[in-house]
């Protein structure tokens, strides 16, 4: 059929289109296993594998098998591993103490991983929310969420965590002042190359769900965590948290949850041009997984586009429960 009346286009989008080689040819952005931080899920126990319900093809691993994993990983070239603990209820208490025990879980992880995997960086979470008979971030009095208070004790948990070798602390409490009162108690006590990865722009969200439900936090939960977390109907002020956390001494910041706030990832990438991740949380894993296993979705195209875009957003990088899903694909 030959066109009649249409003018030829003057420009034709369709010819860079036209094969997989000028495709790959013209793509502005792509997805490596370079751009992958995988968060696990520790417990107690050995040689234990038991998976999370809300969160298909996720498990919660103790430690000798979360050691195991990361040799895993690293030998999949993922270059970083973030832990969180499912602390038994009994180590719960109203100080938190465990928090900044040598041997709690996440401690005894990072050793574990060190000697196993020493090339794949561990990165760790600050947050009271593992040890709290509350769920909060922080401590509880009267109702309140107590800020500077809390800072001390999420200052004692990151010292703990370096002395026990991590490489990134991720303080993901959001309360005023953490960063600052952590990169000074590093710097005196020595660990003056730990980095911190700030959860700057934290949103108050409901997308957490299946996470809480992961660490055994989500029946514990008294209320909310608007006090401290950001509302979803902010933008400008991520930009505030990014600057005041990057002033304090942070090295990388994070937004999260990711695919719903892409729109901050780009605004903070190109005010700051810090290295900047995203996290893929929970409820955005578990609500592909769920598509996907009803037939609704085709889950690995969807799980690689949603990782795609990130970078498409300005991200460096990605905290994502698909990591070693994607590792091997990209490997492949
Ligand atoms: C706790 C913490 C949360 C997540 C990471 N660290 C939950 C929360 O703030 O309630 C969520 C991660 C996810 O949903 O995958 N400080």
């Amino acid at each position: 059929m030959k066109p009649t009346i249409a003018p030829f286009p003057a420009a034709r989008f369709r010819r860079a289109r036209s094969s997989s080689s000028v495709r790959a040819l013209v793509r502005e952005h792509t997805l490596t296993v370079d751009d992958l931080i995988w968060p696990v899920f520790v417990r107690d126990g050995e040689g234990v594998e038991e998976p999370v319900g809300s969160m298909p093809g996720v498990m919660r691993r103790s430690v000798d098998r979360v050691a195991q994993a990361a040799v895993e990983a690293q030998a999949l070239g993922i270059p970083a591993i973030c832990l969180f603990p499912y602390t038994n209820a009994a180590l719960k208490t109203e100080d938190c103490a465990e928090a900044w025990s040598p041997d709690n879980l996440s401690n005894r992880a990072i050793r574990a991983i060190k000697a196993a995997a020493p090339d794949i960086a561990v990165m760790t979470d600050v947050a009271l929310d593992p040890y709290n008979i509350n769920g909060h971030d922080g401590y509880v009095v009267g109702g309140e969420i107590i800020n500077d208070e809390t800072v001390e004790a999420l200052v004692k948990m990151t010292l703990a965590q370096a002395e026990a070798g991590a490489d990134i602390i991720g303080p993901s409490d959001m309360m005023d002042g953490r960063i600052g009162a952590m990169r000074q108690a590093l710097e005196a006590s020595g660990h003056r190359n730990v980095m911190i990865l700030s959860y700057a722009a934290k949103y108050a969200s409901a997308f957490y769900g299946p996470f809480r439900d992961a660490v055994g936090a989500s029946g514990a939960l008294t209320g909310d965590k608007k006090t401290y977390q950001m509302d979803p109907g902010n933008s400008n002020e991520a930009l505030r948290l990014i600057e005041r956390d990057l002033t304090e001494g942070a090295d990388m910041v994070m937004i999260k949850p990711g695919m719903p706030y892409l729109d901050i990832c780009r605004r903070v990438k190109d005010t700051f041009g810090a290295p900047t991740y995203a996290y893929q949380v929970s409820g955005e894993y578990a609500m592909i997984q769920a598509a996907a296993q009803n037939g609704w979705i085709d889950g690995e195209k969807v799980m690689l586009e949603s990782l795609l875009a990130f970078k498409r957003a300005g991200c460096d990088g990605i905290l994502t429960y698909f990591a070693p899903q994607v590792a091997r694909i990209l490997n492949a």
